[in-house]
């Protein structure tokens, strides 16, 4: 089951909570190179596991590095300066931390090696500017030789060729500071004969991202002499030495979500985020100060940062954000909340990144209500004076995707469509935003699916919640491990039942879930609870009138952001009667026993038809006459006969439904 092209986001209200975030993109790529192109094995600790990582990975295994991927460490064996192969072609995907420096590094060393390497990849990477790089490898005599448009991918590399490195070789810095770095890292190898010196022409963008170069070279064991930021030199005989254990720090773009989730929403509690603070060598680490100015409440560790909402609205600000050009596009999404117009200036380098997120953020803030005016290189966006619920195109960009549920805060409804593409560089972005951020229960959407025993409910309920992106309630699991722990504490075998002290134990039972598992005191009782006893005990326990209220709480608490998928007998009718979508899903009794038969067959357990469709009838009874919480369709319930549907089928309809009334 795929997930739908979209996640629909519920108007959020507050943010607490923790966030370990995942390792930075700049510095996971960069290391990976410098470990490949050194001799030795580096152990890299608390690798970035996304999109842009594993093609820089790929690109490493193809060229002959040795890998091994633990869930901490990977260890990379590096060429030590030789190709191990002289042919491949590299698969880049669309990161440029992968596609600019492997082109600098293979150039120089199939110029000296001799050899042929083809660097391709998505189609966006094929619009992305390269031609500056390319042309000062060509002055120094490499061979780059385009496969496509002139100045951009797919190109190739290949030698040998002969070297003059007696100039200082330039290269422009005003369209993307990835070419000086993909330089930096390469030149090394060519470094034998004597030193080298880059200048760069025009104005260098992006300096932090250059600053995490050096300060990964250095500790490679490359130290690099620079004259402010227009000449750099590389002394002569530079050798990559590993430094045996390298630690990534978490990515200072990803916390700046986080900061700003605290600058807008964190009213009640603190957002404390793990993995950076004022020791990171991150330039996008600055990114606080910008937030602190809006009047956000921030204090730093060496390697976290926590925040709480201070000013409020936030204060518009006027800012150049030459020095944090990633993160300054939270800053866009932040001045949806500001108390004026917010102008960000110095940020031409957005048309060429992912997409031209110039372009990109204007369109998808207008549509969330606010006036957004766009320049060649800056940005003002003045807040929604009424707030429209939009649904966010994400230009295959994981930051459009992971500003825009930002957007979440304005008391609207907001869709993000493919927000799978956040794995470039966050992969459990979401599932973290939902672990801190709370919508008002009644703002969170739920859809209830009721029926009787074996109707298939929880199969399509899991289904629905998955394609969705929602959570997921099995209310008949509570009434099964109610039913659980009422049976071993022989509570059962009691005439009439004990109803408050079976109650008393609903009220405090130790639950706790993980997708697909259920556990009680850290006892995996999934499968405890799917035995025929368990469902007959429980059909008798939920007849208890103290043992649904002792339950309706919890079940309550599952209605969480971004939204909630419940199955059962009463969910439409008692426990979420405000629900969106409500869903009575039947089939007939022959069906119903023949699903039973082939469930328990399938697992081995021996079974008569007859009997358990005589048991199945006899609980339907049970549940549909009981005097609380009867099993009965809701008066605005949907029904769905599946005795004829493949699940598929039934998913569809439901979905089908469901965006039917999302749309009225
Ligand atoms: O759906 P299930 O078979 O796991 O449910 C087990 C029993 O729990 C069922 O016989 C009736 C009861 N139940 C209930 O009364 N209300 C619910 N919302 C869910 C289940």
């Amino acid at each position: 089951m795929v997930a739908l092209p979209f996640l629909d986001l519920p108007p959020l209200a507050t943010a607490a909570g923790t966030v370990r975030l995942p390792g930075s993109k700049s510095i996971s790529n960069r290391l990976l190179l410098l470990a490949g192109l050194a001799s030795g094995i580096t152990q890299v600790h608390d690798l970035l596991d996304s999109d842009d990582t594993r093609v820089m990975l790929e690109a490493l295994a193809a060229l002959g590095c040795g890998l091994e991927q633990g869930p901490r460490i990977t260890h990379v064996r590096g060429l030590g300066g030789r190709l191990a192969t002289r042919e491949a072609r590299l698969f880049l995907g669309n990161a440029g931390t992968a596609m600019r420096p492997l082109t600098a590094a293979l150039a120089l060393l199939t110029a000296r090696q001799g050899g042929r390497f083809e660097l391709e990849g998505v189609a966006r990477m094929h619009e992305r500017p390269i031609g500056d790089l390319v042309d000062a490898l060509r002055g120094l005599g490499c061979r780059v030789d385009d496969l496509g448009q002139p100045g951009f991918p797919p190109l190739a590399v290949s030698g040998p060729q002969a070297l003059d490195l007696s100039r200082p070789i330039r290269v422009r810095g005003d369209v993307s500071s990835q070419f000086l770095t993909a330089l930096l890292l390469a030149l090394p190898l060519a470094s034998d004969a004597g030193e080298i010196t880059v200048e760069v022409d025009g104005e260098l963008i992006s300096k932090p991202y250059v600053e995490i170069t050096l300060a990964l070279l250095a500790r490679f064991g490359i130290t690099v002499a620079r004259e402010g930021w227009q000449r750099f030199t590389i002394p002569a005989g530079s050798a990559y030495r590993s430094p045996g254990a390298v630690f990534v720090e978490g990515d200072a773009s990803s916390a700046s979500y986080f900061v700003a989730l605290g600058a807008i929403a964190a009213t009640d509690g603190v957002v404390r985020i793990e993995g950076v603070g004022h020791d990171s060598i991150q330039g996008d680490i600055r990114f606080i100060d910008a937030a602190r100015s809006m009047g956000a409440d921030i204090r730093t560790e060496a390697n976290a940062i926590e925040v709480r909402r201070g000013a409020w609205p936030l204060r518009a600000i006027t800012l150049d954000c030459n020095h944090i050009p990633d993160a300054a596009m939270t800053l866009a999404v932040m001045a949806l909340y500001a108390d004026g117009p917010c102008t960000l200036t110095h940020i031409a380098s957005w048309r060429v990144k992912e997409t031209d997120r110039l372009a990109a953020m204007a369109t998808e803030l207008r549509k969330l209500g606010a006036t957004v005016d766009e320049g060649p290189d800056w940005l003002r966006v003045t807040p929604p004076a009424t707030w429209k619920s939009a649904s966010i195109h994400t230009y295959d960009d994981h930051r459009m995707a992971m500003c825009g549920s930002l957007a979440a805060f304005g008391g609207v409804p907001v869709r993000i469509e493919d927000p799978k593409c956040v794995g470039k560089t966050f992969p459990g972005y979401f599932e973290a935003l939902f672990s801190l951020a709370t919508a008002r229960r009644e703002d969170v959407p739920v859809i209830a699916i009721d029926g009787p025993t074996a109707s298939g409910k929880g199969t399509l309920a899991a289904a629905v919640a998955e394609r969705l992106g929602y959570g997921l309630l099995d209310s008949g699991s509570l009434y099964r491990v109610t039913a659980l722990v009422a049976l071993r504490e022989g509570l059962l075998e009691q005439d009439p039942l004990p109803e408050a002290e079976i109650a008393a134990r609903a009220a405090t039972l130790p639950l706790s879930f993980e997708p697909g598992r259920v556990r009680l005191a850290g006892e995996d009782v999934t499968d405890a609870l799917r035995a025929e006893t368990v469902g007959l005990a429980a059909s008798q326990v939920s007849a208890l009138p103290a043992v649904r209220r002792a339950l309706h709480e919890l079940q309550l608490s599952f209605r969480r952001a971004p939204g909630l998928v419940a199955d059962g007998r009463d969910m439409g009718t008692v426990v979420f009667p405000d629900a969106a979508l409500k869903v009575y899903l039947t089939a007939s009794a022959a069906q119903r026993a023949e699903r039973r038969h082939k469930q328990l067959i399938s697992k081995g357990i021996s079974a008569n038809i007859d009997s358990l469709r005589a048991d199945l009838e006899a609980r339907d009874l049970r549940d549909s006459t009981r005097a609380v919480a009867p099993l009965k369709p809701a008066e605005d319930a949907k029904r769905l006969d599946n005795s004829a549907l493949t699940i598929d089928q039934s998913v569809d309809c439901v979905l089908g439904w469901w965006e039917q009334q999302r749309m009225t």
